[in-house]
């Protein structure tokens, strides 16, 4: 089962821990597909096809220049699809090829499908395309190189500029953006290693390749990183704003179940959703996000760590795990207020039992406790009501020391528990209020989002 199909399990207790860093000091544990650690300043090519979930078939790069270099790998053939995929969202692309390049693929094919000439030949004796280095380089919102070989981190690593692509990169101030194709010696070469390292340190930016078969019939690391994660990484570095770059954001989400018996619980139906949208915005602006969420049927979103609890107690367990490292927690969970003073050891049989009552007893308070404990961290919470909407999350703003307060009229129609849209209004701690109106959850996330960056 692919890692964006897998559904948190009801009673599995999982760490899914990987979370490719967004700054590149933090170091990356074990990835969830069983790669080895990354280095830190490699993008996890998997970490943006949360992106998909976002903003699937919309044209999001209208308007973006995107020059495509294209070096000569067997996997340059897989060039022409990434070209497809700019395009279709909607981007003008130019590919520049170098001369080993079209000993794999004939420029043709790009000129057909980016629709602009391919360029090849620093020389070419077409006046209109003479200087054509210069302008592409100024024309550029970004340059991705894919594949990309060995030899041109190599000499972009080493200020080379001897054809239309090393020149037209030495004299762009575009973001560039590498995804390496290559033999598993190559990749561990250190010398290879120390070009990526020089040129991470300056700014350019490489998508992780993959593990697999490699052309040359050796299995090991170096296969070029899936066509839609590079086109997400692209997606992502043209259209998101890095501002959650550098924090490590905790979200909760979804209901808890509070045991009766064996196979009997009190819930609610909160069912994710807000939450999971809150967690994917973070990732996506740039956070390290760790979500803590209660069963639910979302699929786990990729580059987030998610760990999945069942009740009150173990959501407290969990949170108070995490709370050091966050700068940022957003409670969005519906927790139990309430749970089974006993719980039965097997199951409650109705012939014995005819009106059994339960006693119930509050569960802990984790949004008071994080209040109290929270020093300089910003504390979100939601509040969801059925009546005296403001007074309430007013009330409980102050309560819990919170710095923002997300109220939910859950009675309202199309909005609150379960459904893809929301109602809210945002109370911040001065006491100031701003209406959101029926959006979809993930545009919601970015609004709330927007308001916890404001803080401080
Ligand atoms: C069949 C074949 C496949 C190759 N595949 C790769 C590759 O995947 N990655 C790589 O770094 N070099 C590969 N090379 C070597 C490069 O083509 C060679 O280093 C060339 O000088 C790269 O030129 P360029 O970087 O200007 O495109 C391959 C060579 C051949 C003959």
């Amino acid at each position: 089962m692919g890692m964006t199909e897998k559904e948190v399990g009801m009673t599995e207790k999982i760490e899914i821990a990987t979370l490719p860093s967004v700054t590149r000091n933090d170091s990356i544990k074990n990835d969830i597909r069983g790669r080895i650690a990354m280095r830190p300043h490699f993008l996890h090519a998997t970490r943006y096809s949360i992106l998909d979930t976002i903003q699937r078939g919309k044209k999001v790069l209208k308007g973006k220049k995107i020059l495509l270099g294209v070096t000569g790998s067997i996997a340059a053939y897989k060039a022409a699809e990434i070209v497809s995929l700019l395009k279709k969202k909607g981007a003008e692309v130019f590919v520049i090829m170098t001369e080993s390049a079209t000993k794999f693929i004939q420029p043709l094919t790009f000129s057909t499908l980016s629709e602009n000439s391919t360029l090849d030949n620093l020389f070419s004796t077409n006046d209109k395309i003479v200087v054509k280095h210069i302008s592409l380089a100024q024309w550029a919102d970004l340059i991705l190189i894919a594949p990309a070989t060995a030899n041109i981190v190599g000499k972009i690593a080493h200020g080379i500029a001897d054809d239309m692509l090393t020149t037209t990169v030495m004299a762009s101030k575009a973001k560039v953006i590498f995804a390496p194709a290559m033999n598993k010696n190559m990749i561990s070469n250190p010398l290879y290693q120390q070009n990526v390292e020089k040129l991470s340190a300056l700014g350019y930016e490489f998508i992780d390749s993959e593990y697999g078969r490699l052309a040359c019939g050796e299995t090991g690391k170096g296969r070029l990183a899936n066509i839609e994660d590079i086109v997400d990484t692209v997606e992502y570095a043209l259209t998101f704003k890095n501002d959650f770059q550098g924090k490590t954001v905790l979200v909760t989400a979804s209901c808890t179940r509070e045991p009766i018996d064996k196979v009997r619980f009190i819930s609610n139906y909160s069912s994710g959703k807000m939450g999971f949208a809150l967690a994917k915005i973070a990732r996506v602006r740039g956070a390290r996000v760790i979500l803590i969420t209660g069963p639910t049927s979302l699929p786990v979103p990729t580059g987030i760590t998610t760990i999945s609890i069942e009740s009150a107690e173990e959501m407290k367990k969990e949170v108070f795990k995490y709370f050091s490292e966050a700068d940022i927690i957003i409670s969005a969970a519906a927790v139990a207020d309430f749970r089974p003073k006993e719980v039965f050891a097997g199951k409650i049989k109705k012939e014995k039992s005819k009106n059994p009552l339960i006693e119930l007893e509050r569960t802990p308070d984790i949004l008071y406790e994080l209040g109290k404990k929270k020093g300089d961290k910003i504390l979100v919470g939601f509040a969801a009501e059925t009546e005296n909407l403001a007074a309430n999350a007013l009330k409980k703003l102050k309560e819990k020391k919170l710095d923002l307060i997300v109220a939910n009229d859950i009675s309202a129609k199309e909005a609150g528990f379960g459904s893809d849209k929301n109602r809210a209004r945002l109370i911040n701690s001065k006491g100031t209020a701003q209406e959101l109106s029926l959006m979809p959850k993930i545009d919601m996330a970015e609004k709330i989002l927007d308001e916890i960056i404001k803080i401080k």
